[in-house]
């Protein structure tokens, strides 16, 4: 009697062809690395990306390890962290490297961030790429923020106490909305348990699922480039593009180089200065959490700095918070205010050049004001800074429409 190749179990061709039957894994692997094309001139700001990845598994390692050893009680959190830096074997290093993480994968995706908008990557057909990256992005800034809440130190408690109390501002569900948020009517231990919930299931979750279709979609249109083209319209006969090479090996071998090089880099921080100053891990947090004395200076950690600038750069609280909610929210429609035909700042003109160094440079002198206290010059500066910050986005439409742009060549351009 014949018999039918999957009754008998494994057939020939080897474990592989085993798998192959059963899970398209050879055939994932071909469309997502060994046969995908992205250009050969990717540069450095191609390599954030990969990073991004990096610094995710660190912190989900990391995490489930601090998880094992840390107590999500107002009672006791503040001195099971201590516990896990002095008597936990490694505690010290593994909360250092998931407080150094948390910094750098932010420093790492406000530049995977302006990589985008250096090269049009959220312009057509990339859009929703953007549109994904800014979720993270939403979802990563309530990670971090209620991953400050769990040391309960002086600036988790108070830094979660000002930033809660702004929802207070919304004209008539304001106060029932913080008091649901809190789930008390201060900030207490039922608020430390639900960020605690938050921080290590639901937007971890939320996370990776972001990080998966953040990729699908890339994968599906194809990486943009240092010069905008697309590589997929110039083919040769073989289907690959010209200008195409393999993601893996050759995009993985020299990825391997800068993450070494990263790693590297983050060790030093981590070994050598883990709370960088007060900007990484501030210095009133090393300090339990006080209910009835406030510190001298409250402010977030540094990279939600430039958005507290923004907060506190209006009088009135109610407008502050909204724009600091639209400052976060505006470069979600990027792809809709850029009317340049041109991706890539290579051949932009001078109008979108200067705009883009202004955007940046105040984002960083935000930045730098929000860890300023709030009077005099600095509100000053913050105000100008704002209306700057704001200007690059909401004036987009005008100046990317009368922009001169420079002829885009056919193919890419490879400085090898
Ligand atoms: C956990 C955070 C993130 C991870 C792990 C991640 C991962 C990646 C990876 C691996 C790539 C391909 C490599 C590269 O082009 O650098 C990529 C591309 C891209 N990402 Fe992200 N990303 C993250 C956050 C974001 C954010 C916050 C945005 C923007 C709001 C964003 C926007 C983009 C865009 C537009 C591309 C396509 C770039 C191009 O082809 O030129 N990503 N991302």
């Amino acid at each position: 009697m014949a018999r039918i190749e999957s009754e008998i179990g494994t057939p020939k061709g080897g474990f592989m062809k085993w798998i192959d039957d059963r899970f398209p894994f050879t055939e994932t692997m071909k469309a997502h690395a060994t046969e995908y094309y992205a250009s050969k001139n990717f540069n450095i700001w191609y390599i954030f990306g990969v990073l991004a990845t990096v610094v995710l598994v660190i912190q989900l390692v990391t995490g489930i390890f601090l998880t094992m050893n840390y107590k999500p009680s107002s009672a006791e959190a503040f001195a099971s962290v201590e516990y896990i830096m002095r008597d936990v074997e490694w505690g010290w290093l593994i909360r250092y490297m998931h407080s150094t993480g948390a910094s750098f994968f932010f420093i790492i995706v406000y530049l995977h961030m302006f990589r985008a908008m250096l090269y049009g990557s959220y312009k057509k057909p990339r859009e929703l790429i953007w549109i994904i990256g800014m979720l993270i992005f939403f979802v990563l800034m309530a990670e971090a923020f209620a991953g400050y809440l769990l040391p309960w130190g002086q600036m988790s408690y108070w830094g979660a106490q000002v930033i809660i109390s702004l929802f207070g501002a919304i004209p008539f569900v304001g106060e029932t909305l913080v008091e649901y948020i809190r789930g008390d009517y201060s900030i207490s231990d039922i608020t430390l348990n639900r960020f605690f919930a938050l921080h290590v299931v639901a937007l971890p979750l939320a996370l990776i699922a972001l990080v998966f279709v953040h990729i699908v979609a890339l994968h599906h249109v194809g990486s943009n480039n240092p010069d905008g083209i697309e590589i997929k319209y110039h083919k040769g006969p073989d289907g690959i593009p010209f200008d195409g090479v393999a993601f893996h090996p050759y995009h993985t071998s020299k990825d391997l180089v800068y993450i070494i090089a990263f790693l590297m880099v983050f060790s030093f921080v981590m070994f050598f200065a883990p709370e960088m100053g007060g900007y990484f891990l501030e210095h009133a947090n090393f300090e339990p959490a006080n209910t009835m004395a406030t510190p001298e200076h409250i402010a977030p950690v540094w990279y939600f700095t430039p958005f507290y600038a923004i907060l506190r750069a209006v009088p009135n609280k109610l407008w502050g918070a909204i724009l600091m909610a639209g400052a976060v929210l505006l470069p979600l429609f990027l792809p809709w205010l850029d009317r340049c035909r041109v991706k890539s700042i290579r051949y932009r003109g001078w109008i979108y050049k200067s705009a883009l160094g202004i955007f940046a440079i105040s984002f960083l002198v935000l930045g730098w004001l929000g860890v300023q206290p709030a009077e005099g010059k600095y509100v000053l500066m913050a105000r100008i800074f704002s209306v700057l910050y704001f200007g690059f986005f909401l004036l987009m439409p005008y100046y990317t429409a009368i922009d001169k742009t420079k002829p885009v060549p056919d193919r890419v351009v490879y400085h090898g």
